[in-house]
């Protein structure tokens, strides 16, 4: 409770400090602007850090530009938390996998060889991810999951080459996570045609 509160006032003095001093400068009047007009306008300023209002979790990875966060999956997993359904004991029922994940379909590892549940599920604990020396990675960090495999595109991410940054470039760096573009059961994006088309010259 006591923390609750600490946070709320030290967010209102926030909101006075930073809100107030950006509604002045943005609330000018016109005969103000003309008088300020022979002020030397410095462009690279930056005046305001873009907030960044989704869940965030710190990279548990090092990278060249320092520590940066990525953003969280838990909360967007529609079937999360897995125990609901998967505890101690194997959950049963006719037809049970089709009713609960018949919209996972696997299209992900090569042509007749596609990766099976458990090449990134723990098998027993529903509630995480599994790499291929049997460590637990939580759901947030499936950079680490996909990383194992994918090691040059991780390596990419983490310099900041693939994919991309949350907000702007003013601020902490925050990346979206591998899973927050790619579906981790059928990675590859759907072949799309441009918007108009032109037909070949021949
Ligand atoms: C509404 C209940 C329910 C929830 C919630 C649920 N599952 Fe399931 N799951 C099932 C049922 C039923 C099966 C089929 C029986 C089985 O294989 O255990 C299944 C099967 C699976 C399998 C395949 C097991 C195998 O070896 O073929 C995986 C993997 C799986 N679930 C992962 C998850 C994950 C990950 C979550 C959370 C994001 C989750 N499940 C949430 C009910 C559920
Ligand atoms: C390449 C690794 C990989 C494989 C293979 C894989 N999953 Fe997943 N799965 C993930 C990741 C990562 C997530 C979390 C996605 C996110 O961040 O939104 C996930 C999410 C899920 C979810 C929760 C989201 C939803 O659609 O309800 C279920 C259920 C699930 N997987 C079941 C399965 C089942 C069943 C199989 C096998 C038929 C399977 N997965 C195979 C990596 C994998
Ligand atoms: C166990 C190894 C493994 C893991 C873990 C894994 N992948 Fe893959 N992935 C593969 C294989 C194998 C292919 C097929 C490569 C090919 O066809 O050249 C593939 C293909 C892909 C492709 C399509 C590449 C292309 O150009 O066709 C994407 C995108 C991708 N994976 C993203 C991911 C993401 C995101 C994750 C994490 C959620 C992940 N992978 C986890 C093995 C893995
Ligand atoms: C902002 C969205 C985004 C994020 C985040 C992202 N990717 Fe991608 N990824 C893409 C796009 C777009 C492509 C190109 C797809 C194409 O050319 O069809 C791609 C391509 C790929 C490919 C295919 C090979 C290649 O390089 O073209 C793999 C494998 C892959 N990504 C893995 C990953 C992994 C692993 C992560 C996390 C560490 C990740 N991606 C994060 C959007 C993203």
């Amino acid at each position: 409770m006591a923390r609750w509160l600490g946070g709320s006032v030290l967010l209102v003095a926030l909101f006075l400090a930073g809100g107030g001093s950006g509604l002045a400068s943005e609330k000018k009047s016109f005969l103000d602007s003309v008088k300020d007009v022979d002020k030397p306008f410095d462009s690279r300023a930056v005046r305001q850090v873009q907030p960044i209002t989704q869940t965030t979790v710190l990279v548990k990875e090092e990278s060249q530009g320092g520590p940066f966060r990525v953003l969280a999956r838990k909360e967007q997993i529609e079937r999360y938390r897995c125990s609901n359904c998967h505890g101690e004991k194997e959950v049963k029922g006719k037809d049970a996998f089709n009713l609960t994940h018949g919209n996972v379909v696997i299209h992900h590892g090569q042509e007749g060889n596609a990766l099976a549940c458990i090449d990134c599920h723990h098998p027993q604990d529903r509630n995480s991810l599994e790499d291929k020396k049997g460590r637990k990675i939580d759901f947030d960090h499936s950079y680490q999951l996909c990383g194992q495999c994918h090691f040059r595109q991780k390596r990419d991410w983490l310099g900041g080459a693939h994919g991309k940054r949350v907000a702007y470039w003013a601020g902490e760096r925050v990346a979206y996570n591998c899973t927050t573009c790619h579906d981790p059961h059928a990675p590859k994006f759907a072949k799309r045609f441009p918007a108009t088309y032109s037909v070949p010259l021949h």
